[in-house]
């Protein structure tokens, strides 16, 4: 879910609107807004943004201060009444809230024998009517009675909450979900991510985990649980308007698609010193001996981060010899994982908040283990409770579907593995300046892979009504075959599977017939040969194979149904170009198909609860 909020001079429903449609790639199955003028009012709609908007055409929105709400579904089926924000039982207090509150259940049933009632499924209501219950009982202040029931809590939350009575603050909290706070001449903005702040100030406040804060046009105070004030610490955002907009590109999605050579270039830049044989990355230097030493490296993620996990998992192995284990973070965190002294453990995230990779975090954190985070986000959740760790920097990822940051993490994670093996000792002197060399082409590379655009667009008009797909790869590529059919999955909702090409003998080609188009990511490298084989056996079953593959590749392009030809590169650095096709193809199959792309359904780009 994204939240925003303002207090100050300005009419505060534009400002909420403006931020709320900036948040929407954090969920977008309904949204609402609360604005005060003499009384509280809640609108709220099933729907997008826009909805919402359109439905509030001609009403008088005059407000100082409001908060808005997009959201994703946790409690409740997405409807105008499931919707934040929520209303406490004796109208004086409007709420929103990101993240979930575990133990609403109990709390709800109390409530309910207290004769409260409910109108939406949430656990928001839930804590609402509890603040105020509670408020009632010990007759104190809305802060007070939101400290007490936060220390009852247990979950992961955001909220901020309006007074109808105090017409001139707001409140806030957080503990796993992320809070960002504008400061203002004379006014402040509270966001879920910095984008709906940077067009009114660069200076903004990151909330800590049992953080609470007080919030008037010209005043922030900020507490702990223990109600001790705390300096809040201002940082200068680094980040420009223009990086958060689409600049001429229909969608998010295409246009980060497109962004990448630059988003690449900048990863490796100042990073990366072919001439002088060296990789500069501060984080990693320090910690080089415990990375050097490990026994195990743990990789930790979700989603499209894992599978750049997947890849880091060769790439680390076949380059500094340590053994590498790939954990979904929801798997790792419930299982009573065994990490042992010496372990190091890598999480990958573009935003930083992904919920199940930051508990998963802690409770590796707890039991004593060396975090390394590679994060896009600058400042989030991720990147602070990790001990050192590199950022992506492929600036604002806004399409739900990753795409930039998971070549930029790529980039980071191969630089990582080079420089550790490098110092190991594990990779010669040749073989090392070959690579940094193939790093540095990268870029260029991919600005050739994307000239493959208007070819991709014919064959998505050529394969959208295909009902499934399958994609097959070998090697460092089998992660990618994952990726394509990830990809295809969300933006298309075609069914499709990622499996090594030759477990694909094992059970999917059982699936295979002439109407299954098989998607093969077969560029050169030494698994060439026997990806050959596997294409021959897809094509005697009759299935359709579509194949990326590099340039001058005969037997294939003689072989395939359709070719994507990309500039041939080593096998080790290979993924990051050919992923591209595949993001393209998930595009415009998308497009074929008239779905959202930017928004797809069901699915948000942030997922803070578990
Ligand atoms: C969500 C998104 C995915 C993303 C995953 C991990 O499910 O829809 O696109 O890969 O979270 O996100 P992270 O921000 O941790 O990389």
């Amino acid at each position: 879910c994204g939240i925003v909020a303002y207090i100050g001079p300005k009419e505060a429903y534009p400002v909420i609107l403006k931020g709320l449609k900036r948040l929407e790639y954090r969920g977008y199955d309904s949204s609402g807004v609360a604005l005060q003028n003499g009384d509280l009012r809640v609108y709220k709609k099933k729907g997008k943004v826009a909805e919402l908007e359109e439905s509030l055409v001609g009403k008088d929105l005059h407000s100082n201060i409001g908060i808005g709400h997009t959201r994703w579904a946790t409690h409740g089926e997405p409807c105008d009444r499931n919707a934040h924000p929520h209303m406490s039982n004796d109208g004086r207090l409007a709420m929103i809230h990101n993240g979930i509150i575990e133990n609403y259940a109990q709390i709800k049933s109390e409530l309910l024998k207290k004769g409260y009632t409910f109108t939406s499924d949430t656990d928001t209501e839930v804590l609402l009517n509890f603040i105020q219950d509670i408020q009632q009982n010990n007759n104190c202040g809305l802060e007070e009675a939101v400290r007490i029931a936060l220390k009852r809590v247990v979950g992961a939350y955001v909220i901020v909450l309006m007074d109808k009575d105090n017409p001139d603050t707001l409140i806030a909290a957080r503990k796993g979900s992320p809070l960002v706070i504008g400061v203002g001449k004379g006014e402040h903005f509270l966001a879920s991510d910095a984008s709906p702040i940077i067009e009114y100030t660069k200076e903004v406040v990151y909330v800590n985990d049992y953080e609470l804060a007080v919030i008037k046009a010209d005043e922030l105070i900020l507490k702990n649980l223990g109600n001790e004030k705390i300096t809040p610490y201002i940082t200068k955002l680094d980040m420009e308007l223009a990086a958060i907009e689409k600049d001429g590109y229909d969608h998010f999605m295409l246009k980060e698609i497109f962004e990448q050579p630059h988003t690449i270039f900048d990863c490796l830049r100042g990073r990366l010193d072919v001439n002088a044989g060296t990789i500069t990355m501060a984080g990693v230097q320090n910690h080089i001996d415990q990375i050097k030493n490990a026994n195990r490296i743990l990789i930790i993620a979700c989603g499209t981060s894992w599978h750049a996990g997947l890849v880091a998992e060769y790439v680390f192995e076949e380059l500094c010899r340590i053994p590498v284990e790939v954990e979904y973070a929801s798997e790792f965190r419930y299982r009573n994982p065994i990490v042992n002294k010496g372990d190091v453990i890598i999480a990958i995230s573009q935003s930083g908040e992904t919920a199940d990779t930051l508990v998963a975090l802690e409770s590796a954190k707890e039991k004593g283990a060396t975090i390394f985070g590679v994060v896009n986000v600058v400042g989030s959740s991720i990147a602070r409770i990790s001990h050192a760790g590199a950022y992506t920097h492929a600036g604002p990822e806004i399409g739900v579907a990753s795409t930039k940051a998971f070549t930029a993490q790529l980039a980071v994670l191969t630089m990582i593995a080079l420089k550790v093996g490098h110092e190991k000792g594990t990779i010669d002197e040749t073989r090392y300046r070959k690579l940094l060399k193939e790093l540095e082409e990268v870029p260029e590379k991919v600005s050739a892979a994307l000239k493959l655009n208007d070819h991709i667009k014919a064959l998505a008009e050529k394969y959208k009504d295909a009902r499934d797909f399958l994609f097959l790869g070998r090697g460092y590529n089998f992660p990618i075959a994952l990726e394509g059919a990830l990809k295809l999955k969300e933006i298309s909702y075609i069914h499709a599977e990622g499996y090594p090409a030759a477990e694909m003998k094992h059970g999917p080609i059982a699936l295979v017939d002439e109407t299954l188009p098989v998607v093969f990511v077969a560029t050169k490298d030494s698994y060439h040969e026997k990806i050959v084989s596997n294409i021959q056996e897809i094509k005697a079953r009759k299935g359709k194979v579509l194949a990326v593959i590099s340039e001058n590749d005969e037997i294939i392009e003689k072989m395939a149904d359709d070719v994507m030809i990309v500039p041939f590169a080593d096998e080790l650095v290979a993924p990051l170009i050919s992923v591209i096709p595949l993001q393209l193809l998930a595009y415009y199959i998308g497009i074929a198909k008239g779905c959202d792309v930017d928004k797809p359904r069901n699915l948000a780009k942030s997922v803070t609860v578990e």
